[in-house]
C-alpha cells in the first residue's frame, strides 16, 4: 500500500508527506529536486528523483515501488508557467497525462490532483463554485483545468478511481509566491523589513493554510467512493481576509512590524477577491478547515517560521 506524491518536496507534498509518515503509511516521493522541508522525516520516506514529463521515470516509480494511491502535486506554478509554457506544458499537461495513464496501466486504486482557482480565470460570475462555469486566462489555469477535465474522463471511460481538490492562494511559511501579498508581508516584516504591500489595505482574499491544503489533498483520497460525487471540489479555509486584517495579526506578534501600502491597478486580481463557495466539499466528504481564523494562521505561521527559519 504504498502512496506516491509527485512534487512531494513542495511546500503541500512535504506538508503531506510528514501527516501520511505519521500515520504509519509507506510513502515515496517523486520530485525533480530534494527538498529540506522532508529533512527531519527523510529516513522515513523514500525518495525518487524524477520528472512527471517522463513517462518511463513516471512508469518505474509506479511498479518498482508498487504504488497503489497517488496524490499528483508536481507542477509548475503560475508565474513559471508564463514565463515558460513549454516547458510548463511538458510539466502540467503531458505529466498530468503521463500519471494517469501509468494509474490505469499498473492499476493503481487511488489518485487525487491538485488544482487552482487559475482554472476561472475570467469567470463573470461574484461567487466562485464548483459549478461556475471555468474559463481560465493563463497557462497554468489552462494546464490545471485540462487535468480536472482528464481525469473526470479516464473515471468514465476506465473507471479509474480519481478525484481532485482546487486552491485559492495558499499561504505557508517561507513561500513567498509571486503575485501574492500574505505570505510575503509576514516573511518580510519577520526578518525584520518593512513591507510595501501592493494591494489597497481592504481588498479581500481567500485564503489557505499550507496544513489544511495537505489536510484536505488526504481527506478526498481518503473519502469513500460513494461520497464523491462532483469529483473537482474546491476547498476553502479564511474565506475573506484583507491585508489590513493580517496586519493587525501580524501586530501582535511583532508589534513594530512596518507595513505600508502603495495603490494599484486591482482589475487584475479580482479572481481572488471573490466569494469562494467550498460547500461541496462540505457536504460531500466533511471537509471543514482547522485554520479557519487569521489568528490561528498567522500565529502557526509566525511560530513555524521562528523554529525552522531554514524554511
Ligand atoms: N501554492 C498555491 O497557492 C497553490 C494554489 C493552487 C494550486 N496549487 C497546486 O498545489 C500543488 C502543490 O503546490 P505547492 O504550493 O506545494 O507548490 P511548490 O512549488 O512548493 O511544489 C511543487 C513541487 O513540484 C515539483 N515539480 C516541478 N516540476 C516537476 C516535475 N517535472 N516532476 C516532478 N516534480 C516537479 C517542484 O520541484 C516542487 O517541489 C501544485 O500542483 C500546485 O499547482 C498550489
Amino acid at each position: 500500500m504504498a502512496k506516491l506524491i509527485t512534487g512531494g518536496s513542495g511546500q503541500i507534498g512535504a506538508e503531506l508527506a510528514h501527516i501520511l509518515v505519521e500515520r504509519g503509511e509507506e510513502v515515496v516521493i517523486f520530485d525533480i529536486h530534494k527538498s529540506k522541508r522532508l529533512s527531519d522525516i527523510e529516513k522515513r520516506l523514500q525518495f525518487v528523483r524524477g520528472d512527471v514529463g517522463i513517462m518511463s521515470e513516471v512508469l518505474n516509480v509506479v511498479r518498482d515501488y508498487k504504488i497503489t494511491h497517488i496524490y499528483h502535486m508536481g507542477a509548475m506554478l503560475t508565474s513559471e508557467s508564463e514565463a515558460n509554457p513549454w516547458a510548463a506544458f511538458q510539466v502540467n499537461v503531458v505529466g498530468t497525462y503521463n500519471i494517469l495513464e501509468a494509474a490505469r496501466l499498473l492499476d493503481v486504486e487511488r489518485l487525487m490532483f491538485t488544482s487552482s482557482i487559475g482554472t476561472f480565470g475570467m469567470a463573470a460570475e461574484d461567487k466562485l463554485s464548483d459549478t461556475t462555469l471555468q474559463r481560465p486566462g493563463s497557462f497554468y489555469g489552462v494546464a490545471k483545468l485540462y487535468g480536472e477535465g482528464l481525469g473526470r474522463w479516464y473515471n468514465r471511460k476506465f473507471g479509474l478511481d480519481f478525484r481532485a481538490v482546487r486552491y485559492p492562494s495558499v499561504v505557508g511559511p517561507g513561500v513567498a509566491t509571486p503575485g501574492h501579498w500574505d505570505a510575503p508581508m509576514i516573511l518580510s516584516v519577520l526578518s525584520g523589513k518593512p513591507y510595501e504591500c501592493s494591494m489597497s489595505p481592504d481588498t479581500p482574499t481567500a485564503m489557505l493554510y499550507y496544513r489544511d491544503a495537505a489536510r484536505a489533498a488526504d481527506m478526498v483520497l481518503q473519502a469513500p467512493k460513494e461520497s464523491i460525487n462532483m469529483m473537482n471540489y474546491n476547498i476553502g479555509g479564511v474565506p475573506s481576509a484583507t491585508p489590513k486584517q493580517v496586519e493587525l495579526e501580524i501586530k501582535k506578534h511583532i508589534p513594530d512590524a512596518v507595513i505600508t501600502y502603495v495603490s494599484r491597478d486591482e482589475s487584475s486580481i479580482r479572481l481572488n477577491t471573490r466569494a469562494w463557495d467550498d460547500s461541496y466539499a462540505r457536504n460531500e466528504w466533511g471537509w471543514r478547515p482547522e485554520y479557519a481564523t487569521l489568528e490561528k494562521i498567522v500565529s502557526d505561521m509566525v511560530r513555524e517560521m521562528r523554529e525552522r527559519p531554514e524554511l
